[in-house]
């Protein structure tokens, strides 16, 4: 695993496309990225946002490179650069993946950082109409970072 480089930037779209995971905000300078002799086989990064939450995101293996721990080296990997609070967003099916790593979902919207209240009431919206069957969870590590006297009522 290493930091990526201005080159990886083509393949960590394509990987990212691939796995058909949110393709918005992808700038390589962020991104760790680990490399097998056919290329990169994995990434994920940590980005910033205006409110000051962090956010644990990109997390993508190729599909012949899973179930082997890639995953986990990079999601311990990230939690140790960047240090406590983390958030992220995922599918409702993989909540059971990051609860392994101390990320606790986060159910009361009043919780929520102020980016991930936006977040929330507009994907809620758009999943309804594009993916009913599928929902979508924030989840946050560690657990006991939840106070919502830290975020802004407004927002
Ligand atoms: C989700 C994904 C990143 C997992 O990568 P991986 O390299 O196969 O995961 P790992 O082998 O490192 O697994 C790490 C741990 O999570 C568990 N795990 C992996 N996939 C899981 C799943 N879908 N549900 C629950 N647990 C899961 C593993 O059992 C392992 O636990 P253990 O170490 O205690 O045995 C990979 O399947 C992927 O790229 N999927 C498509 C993109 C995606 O959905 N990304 C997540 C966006 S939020």
């Amino acid at each position: 695993m290493r930091p990526a480089m201005a080159g990886d930037q083509p393949a960590i779209r394509r990987m990212i496309r691939r796995a058909g995971i949110n393709p918005l905000g992808l700038a390589w300078r962020r991104f760790v990225v680990v490399e097998a002799s056919e290329g990169i086989i994995a990434c994920g990064q940590v980005k910033d946002h205006a409110d000051g939450s962090r956010e644990l995101a990109s997390l993508a293996v190729a599909e012949g490179w899973r179930g082997r721990g890639l995953a986990r080296v990079i999601i311990e990997h990230l939690q140790r650069q960047s240090g406590p609070p983390l958030w992220l967003t995922c599918r409702e099916g993989l909540v059971p993946l990051y609860t392994r790593f101390g990320f606790r979902e986060v159910t009361d919207t009043r919780d929520l950082s102020p980016y991930f209240r936006r977040l929330m009431r507009l994907a809620r919206v758009i999943l309804r109409i594009v993916r009913p069957e599928e929902g979508l969870a924030v989840m946050l590590w560690p657990e006991s970072c939840t106070n919502r006297e830290d975020w802004p009522v407004s927002g």
